[in-house]
């Protein structure tokens, strides 16, 4: 069970690879949504969901850390959701909703790494 844990841990850190690389790409490039990045957003977030239950560990789980999360989750998906369907109208993306995907995916992973 707990080696199943790790490697779903592991589908979680290439869902946040995925997103926030493709985000990194595009701040570089033309700075706008793309299909990658939804992609990581959503094998993140249901690998996470997974990660969210008490099975294969010994301790418990840090709740409150992963409600943060969650909703840290949520506002991405709805910023993403929100300045793709823009850009599809408009062609470009406010550079507001684009930076805030990218801090925010990087909000996540430090709540992740550095709350304890
Ligand atoms: C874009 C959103 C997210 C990002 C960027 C992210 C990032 C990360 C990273 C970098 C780790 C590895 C940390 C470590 O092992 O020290 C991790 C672990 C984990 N994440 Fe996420 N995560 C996201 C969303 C979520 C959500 C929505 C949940 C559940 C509600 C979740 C639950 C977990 C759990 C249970 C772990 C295992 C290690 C731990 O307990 O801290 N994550 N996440």
């Amino acid at each position: 069970m707990e080696i199943l844990r790790h490697a779903v841990v592991l589908v979680h850190l290439v869902g946040f690879a995925v997103l926030f690389g493709a985000w990194v790409v595009e701040a570089f490039g033309q700075r706008r949504f793309t299909r990658l990045m939804s992609w990581g957003m959503v094998i993140a977030a249901v690998a996470g969901l997974a990660l969210a239950a008490p099975w294969g560990i010994d301790g418990s789980l840090n709740y409150a850390k992963l409600g943060t999360k969650l909703v840290v989750l949520l506002a991405i998906g709805a910023l993403l959701g929100i300045g793709t369907s823009r850009q599809r109208k408009s062609g470009s993306v406010a550079p507001a909703l684009f930076w805030s995907v990218g801090i925010l995916t990087l909000v996540n992973a430090g709540i992740a790494v550095l709350w304890r």
